[in-house]
Parts: structure tokens; sequence; C-alpha cells
């Protein structure tokens, strides 16, 4: 597997309405609240939308290959880190450590306030997807996709950050 063309793929390819997850939660993405994301530091040079929306992309990847419903997948994903503070602040890194903890309550909360209809799947998937972090498990298939999802994208922002893979142009 080319890591660098799957990074710049996921990272650097603009969104258009007819990708995958765009199907499901595109309504959502397009709304301020996600879109404001833009502004916060995930990962070094990597924001909040990017990040959220790689997530997105693979978590729906993998519903879609496993032949799963992928749409809470979808919601879950672009809704599973919507809090809006930079997670370095504090002091000696504890608010750091903490924060791995309280993001998803904060997330989900968020997300209730920006998607009335939310299911409690959807809210399910928000609210574990730091697991094995927060002890208790994802409860569906969708909620393991998108744990998942973030585990692999957090890694490949992390070896973005540390200039162990490029991204490509051209992909
Ligand atoms: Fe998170
Ligand atoms: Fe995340």
């Amino acid at each position: 597997m080319n890591f660098q063309k799957t990074f710049s793929r996921l990272y650097f390819c603009a969104v258009d309405d007819k990708e995958p997850f765009m199907k499901y939660a595109g309504e959502l993405y397009k709304t301020q609240q996600v879109q404001g994301l833009m502004q916060y530091e995930q990962h070094l040079q990597i924001n909040r939308l990017q990040h959220i929306t790689a997530v997105a992309r693979v978590a729906v990847d993998i519903c879609e290959k496993l032949g799963v419903e992928a749409g809470s997948a979808a919601r879950g994903a672009v809704m599973h880190d919507l809090f809006y503070y930079d997670w370095r602040d504090g002091i000696n890194g504890k608010w750091h450590c903490l924060h791995g903890y309280k993001h998803p309550r904060y997330s989900a909360r968020n997300a209730k306030q920006l998607y009335e209809q939310i299911t409690r799947k959807e809210e399910k998937i928000i609210l574990r997807h730091m697991w094995p972090l927060t002890v208790m498990p994802p409860e569906s298939v969708q909620g393991f996709a998108v744990s998942l999802a973030d585990k692999y994208c957090a890694t490949l922002e992390l070896l973005y950050s540390k200039g162990i893979i490029t991204a490509e142009e051209n992909v």
C-alpha cells in the first residue's frame, strides 16, 4: 500500500458532492459548525476539518466494503470531533490527558444541537470513538469503523507531521 498516495487522497483531494460520504452527510458537512473546524489544528499541519473528512472517507469505505449501512458511520465521523478548542491548551499537558476522555462527550452534545434527528446509534458512535480509552467499546459495526478510521488517520497525520510521509501532487 502506498501511504503517501493514500494520505494525499484522503487529506488534500477536494470534497465534491459525488463522493460516498457526502451522499449521507453532505448537509451536515456543509454547515458552518462543521466547516468552522478548519480553524483548529488537529495534528500539526492538519486541521480538524481535514481530519474528520479523512475519517469519514475511510469509515464509509470500510462499511461499503463490508456491505453494511454506511450513513450512520458517515454522520458519526463528520461529528466525532465536533469541539471548538485547541486540545493542546492546558497546564503541563494535563488538559491533553483529560481531553482524550472528555471530548467525545463535548462532541456528542454539540452534535445533538447541530443535528436534532441524530439517532442513538450515531450518538454512541461519537461517544465511543476513543475506545479503548473510553472503556466501553462501540456498539455497532459502524462504531468500530469510525473508531478504527480515526486511529488510522491519526497515525497518518503523525507520520506526516514527523516528515515520514509527504503529500503527493496530482493524485
Ligand atoms: Fe476524537
Ligand atoms: Fe478524531
